[in-house]
């Protein structure tokens, strides 16, 4: 990079206050897919109660139902990138909301429980899409001052999702007296629930149109008259925008190439760094935090809790995630990655071994004793608590920066997929594996958690305060 364009890139990380208003609406609005992503995985814990009765279906094919949403979602992060790279990211944000329509209408109306599954798979494609694109997108438009607390937008945006979802879901259980399969209009309330999605998948939809494309997409198109005047619009007048565009170009040169090829070398097969991404990933969703979110009024009934509070309880717990997610926001960039990680390692083996614990005492008519339902409750919060404030915001911050400049699209494909198909072994495993003990499902949980701790120590880089071009 010449000193040039350094030097321009130093001046333009000063970005006009004046410009930061916008830049968070751009944020917020491309983060909306981060909401569709919470809103849509959890949205079907209010009514997987309802399908398993209206279908007569056991455990596992439950499972399969509330689960397979997430191969769709694996394949949809798969392969955002690159049809990003061919058509554009606003034309990705756009496929995304149209399958989350369609879905939405779908799931709502199902002539069959095939009829249903299909639907959430292709939302679920939809899901994985947004996944990727919003931080991919965020990142790309963000002024670079700015990078990396606008990046932790999305995980804040999956928190808020998931916590609306679930409040959606108790006025609509409400409205239908309680019972999963009441009536409201003709409809079932656990049609209403999945229905509902279409407010912020088209809202999601329109306001696409109201963001401007991404002037990395716009130069490599070659359309760089458009490329400066978004430039413009995100970091001001002040910036030389013929500098910037150079600057951009340059970057991209050295990313252009960056297919699945690329990710190939070391003794394993995959470069060293792309496991570390994949490790991340996988750890972050075997601790079972997913668990907690798509299952919560499961759990919490087993606890003991009726089934009318079973849903302030999963709402309770979403509000603590919000919590955690904004402690993180604080402090990823003070405390470093890697500290709050391990913070976050300990804090959830404790908690989970304290919930393995509870679940392990004598049931009565299959339900906890009263002292270690209250243990039990407390211990699944405060896992949710340390798995907010640490791993939730961490991995997905790094899987943005950690990777070098020409893997990184690619990287992140791989490692947010890898993701998807780890939430969904959890997901599709947790109903046979709480019929077989719950202490002993939450036992392995636990040895996750602790597995993690060396995981991070070993092998996870520092990327607090670094530049992404020393990444590699
Ligand atoms: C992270 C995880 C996601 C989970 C969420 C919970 O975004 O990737 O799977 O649902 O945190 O807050």
């Amino acid at each position: 990079m010449s000193t040039t364009v350094q030097a321009q890139g130093a001046e333009g990380r000063k970005a006009q206050p004046d410009h930061l208003g916008h830049v968070i609406f751009i944020t917020a609005a491309a983060a909306m897919g981060g909401f569709l992503f919470g809103y849509d995985s959890s949205v079907i814990n209010g009514a997987v109660e309802a399908i398993r009765g209206k279908y007569d279906i056991g455990s596992a094919a439950l499972a399969q139902v509330v689960a397979i949403a997430l191969i769709g979602s694996a394949i949809g992060a798969a392969t955002a990138g690159r049809i990003a790279d061919r058509i554009g990211r606003i034309r990705v944000m756009q496929i995304a909301a149209a399958l989350f329509t369609i879905s939405a209408v779908g799931s709502a109306l199902p002539f069959s429980l095939w009829d249903l599954a299909f639907w959430r798979v292709l939302g679920g494609v939809g899901i994985g899409m947004a996944s990727v694109i919003g931080p991919a997108y965020i990142a790309e438009v963000a002024p670079p001052a700015y990078r990396g607390r606008l990046a932790s937008f999305q995980q804040a945006a999956i928190v808020v999702g998931i916590a609306i979802s679930q409040l959606v879901n108790w006025g609509i259980l409400n409205l239908a007296d309680g019972d999963q399969r009441g009536q409201i209009a003709g409809l079932e309330a656990w049609q209403w629930m999945l229905g509902v999605m279409v407010i912020p998948a088209v809202l999601y939809g329109l306001l696409s149109f109201a963001i401007p494309e991404s002037p990395r997409f716009l130069i490599s198109a070659g359309r760089t008259a458009q490329a400066k005047q978004v430039l413009e619009e995100v970091e001001g007048k002040t910036v030389d925008l013929d500098v910037r565009v150079a600057e951009i170009d340059q970057a991209m040169r050295s990313e252009e190439k960056s297919t699945f090829k690329d990710l190939l070398g070391g003794r394993f097969g995959l470069l060293p760094i792309v496991w570390i991404g994949i490790g991340l990933s996988v750890f972050q969703q075997l601790v079972g935090i997913n668990v907690a979110f798509y299952y919560s009024s499961t759990l919490w009934q087993s606890v003991g809790v009726d089934p009318s509070s079973s849903f302030f309880y999963s709402f309770t717990t979403s509000i603590i995630n919000i919590l955690g997610t904004v402690i993180a926001m604080i402090f990823v960039d003070r405390v470093g990655r890697k500290p709050l990680a391990l913070i976050g390692s300990v804090g959830m083996a404790v908690s989970l071994g304290l919930v393995a614990w509870a679940f392990s005492a004598h049931l009565v008519d299959g339900k906890l004793p009263h002292a270690e339902g209250v243990l039990a409750l407390i211990a699944a919060h405060a896992f949710v608590l340390f798995f907010a404030l640490s791993w939730g915001v961490v991995v997905w911050v790094l899987l943005g920066e950690m990777f070098p400049n020409k893997i990184r699209a690619a990287a992140l494909g791989v490692a947010a997929s890898a993701q998807w198909i780890a939430n969904w072994a959890i997901t599709a495993s947790f109903p046979s594996l709480s019929d077989w003990n719950l202490s002993g499902t939450y036992i392995m949980y636990t040895a996750f958690a602790l597995l993690s701790i060396p995981f991070i120590l070993k092998w996870v880089p520092e990327t607090k305060g670094k530049a992404l071009e020393e990444m590699g």
